[in-house]
């Protein structure tokens, strides 16, 4: 297993790179930050410094076991990984597909096992189910960060790190943003059905935001929630369950979605069914993530709200491994600063300046 360490020379020129990130200057030169109001600042870049050994010329080899390509947001996540971890920054991607499969994602992990890399970093598709393959790792000596999603292990020493969203949070935030919004309509006190198209059963991003809405509905005894069922954080199942909610109910007023790309789907069933959605539609449709095609719908008066969730790590990923290579250390658990976006912003604009 080879373990690499930077040179004196590296460490001091990250040092004073840093330095100079933190004087305030804030131009990276690159395109794409993103100006969500309250979005993190560290936006995904492919000018990282480079981490390659300055001794040996080697580069630091990354295995990155992704989830899939299910939904915009994992299109920008896959994008800021491929962009950041470039040779010219110093790194060797292996890049893994799994499909939305846990098995596929554990034998991605043996096979980097077996490559030898040097750091392997995972976006599990869900929490539990990890503890063996990360003991393989630990045992080999591979770091293993995890990106997005979390995993439930009893020995929080099988990982180097997580940086993702606070899910629960987001949930939260849809909750309250709901109960400001039927507020204004004069609707504070009236009866509201609810259904809820979550994401893939057993992911963090299922079950934060599920949690976080749930707890929000405790609080509110007029909510009735109807029913809830995955549409797989894809279009395609998010307008199958829609067609089916609306088949068995004709009174639902708000529709969750776990992503925008399951909105997507639903709004088409909506459509399809004869109703309306969005500010003066029939249905109130709320969903999270915040890719650039919900602030389209947004604007074409089809969707309400929709709350953030920054898919950007790959840059994060990147100074976690930079600090472990200086042999720093980092912060386990690394949450990502998270906004929300309603047809009361001006959404064309904050559209122009987004970066996913
Ligand atoms: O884990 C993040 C979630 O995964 C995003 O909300 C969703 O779009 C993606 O598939």
């Amino acid at each position: 297993m080879k373990r690499k360490v930077l040179s004196a020379f590296l460490i001091a020129a990250m040092t004073l790179s840093m330095a100079a990130c933190g004087s305030g200057s804030g131009d990276s030169g690159s395109s794409g930050g993103d100006s969500a109001p309250a979005a993190d600042e560290a936006e995904d870049t492919d000018d990282a410094e480079p981490a390659e050994d300055a001794d040996s010329g080697e580069l630091i080899t990354v295995g990155y076991a992704q989830v899939g390509a299910e939904s915009d947001w994992r299109t920008a996540n896959t994008e800021s990984f491929k962009s950041t971890f470039t040779e010219e920054n110093g790194y060797k991607l292996i890049f893994d597909d799994a499909q939305q499969k846990q098995e596929n994602q554990i034998k991605a992990i043996r096979s980097f096992i077996q490559q030898e890399v040097d750091y392997i970093v995972v976006a599990p598709v869900v929490e539990t189910g990890w503890e063996t393959v990360l003991e393989e790792a630990k045992e080999a000596g591979i770091p293993v960060i995890l990106s997005d999603r979390m995993m439930e292990v009893s020995d929080d020493s099988l990982f180097e790190a997580w940086v993702g969203g606070n899910f629960v949070q987001e949930g939260e935030t849809c909750g309250d943003w709901l109960a400001e919004y039927l507020e204004e309509q004069g609707r504070g006190d009236e009866e509201i059905n609810m259904v809820t198209i979550q994401g893939t059963i057993g992911a963090s991003a299922q079950v934060g935001r599920t949690e976080g809405m749930a707890n929000k509905l405790e609080e509110h005894s007029n909510w009735k929630m109807l029913e809830m069922q995955s549409g797989e954080f894809t279009q395609a199942k998010g307008q199958e369950v829609m067609e089916s909610f609306l088949k068995s109910y004709d009174d639902i007023d708000v529709v969750i979605r776990e992503n925008d790309n399951e909105a997507f789907g639903a709004i088409d069933a909506i459509k399809a069914a004869g109703k309306s959605c969005g500010p003066d539609g029939d249905i109130i449709v709320v969903s999270f993530d915040s890719v650039k095609a919900a602030f389209e719908s947004m604007i074409a008066g089809d969707l309400n709200a929709t709350f953030e969730c920054n898919p950007l790590h790959g840059s994060r990923v990147a100074e976690i491994i930079q600090k472990l290579e200086a042999g720093e250390t980092v912060d386990k658990i690394q949450y990502v600063d998270e906004s929300y976006f309603d047809t009361s912003m001006d959404l064309e604009s904050i559209l122009e300046e987004r970066a996913y």
